[in-house]
């Protein structure tokens, strides 16, 4: 079982970072095989609207860092990807990733039921933290990334969501939170 986990937060041991190892912990090791990108140590360009992926090739042609993250992930079986919500969006490096993953769709995603070029199977969790306590605060968020990372081939996305976790205070995992990692978990690796 290949294993991406991108930590999309710069905090590297930040919330959102810390919900993924937890995670990441919890798999049968021997039966996985685990890399990580951390997105802040890396340079890359968002999309550059080329259309060279919609034109004559089935992948991103911009040669950077993202070159090879868009490549394992594409051959992953499961993606982990972590972010802090800034200004009520994704934080801008895994927005970066996210404009990039463009490259996945079919040239004809608008009309194709099965827009994605990403092969049947794969897992992601989408793990976001946040500030606000309230969990109806960006709950867009959730809807708006699941159904655009469903439509690009994940077989099943998974949320994990860190409510009130300011960045000036100790990284505390809630009970809450420690119950959805094993849900998760389970999900997951269930069978494997
Ligand atoms: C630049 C910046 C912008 C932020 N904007 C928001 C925001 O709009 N809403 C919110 O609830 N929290 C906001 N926060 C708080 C972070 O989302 C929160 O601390 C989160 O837990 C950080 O995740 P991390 O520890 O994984 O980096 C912001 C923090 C920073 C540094």
């Amino acid at each position: 079982m290949k294993i991406i986990n991108v930590i999309g937060s710069p905090r590297s041991s930040g919330n959102s970072a810390t919900v993924a190892q937890m995670l990441l912990e919890k798999l049968p090791v021997e039966k996985a095989q685990v890399r990580t990108f951390q997105l802040n140590r890396l340079n890359y360009r968002g999309c550059q609207g080329c259309m060279a992926c919609k034109t004559k090739f089935d992948h991103c042609v911009a040669k950077d860092d993202l070159t090879e993250v868009l490549e394992e992930i594409r051959i992953a079986d499961v993606v982990v990807i972590g972010t802090s919500v800034y200004i009520g969006e994704i934080n801008a490096q895994t927005k970066g990733l996210c404009d990039r993953f463009y490259s996945y769709y079919l040239p004809d995603y608008l009309t194709n039921p099965r827009p994605g070029r990403l092969a049947p199977g794969k897992k992601l969790v989408f793990i976001l933290s946040q500030g606000n306590p309230d969990p109806n605060a960006y709950k867009d968020l959730v809807a708006k990334y699941t159904g655009f990372f469903d439509r690009l081939g994940f077989t099943n996305v998974y949320t994990i969501r860190v409510l009130g976790a300011m960045p000036f205070s100790d990284v505390r995992i809630a009970e809450s939170v420690l119950q959805s990692i094993n849900d998760t978990a389970h999900q997951i690796f269930v069978g494997v």
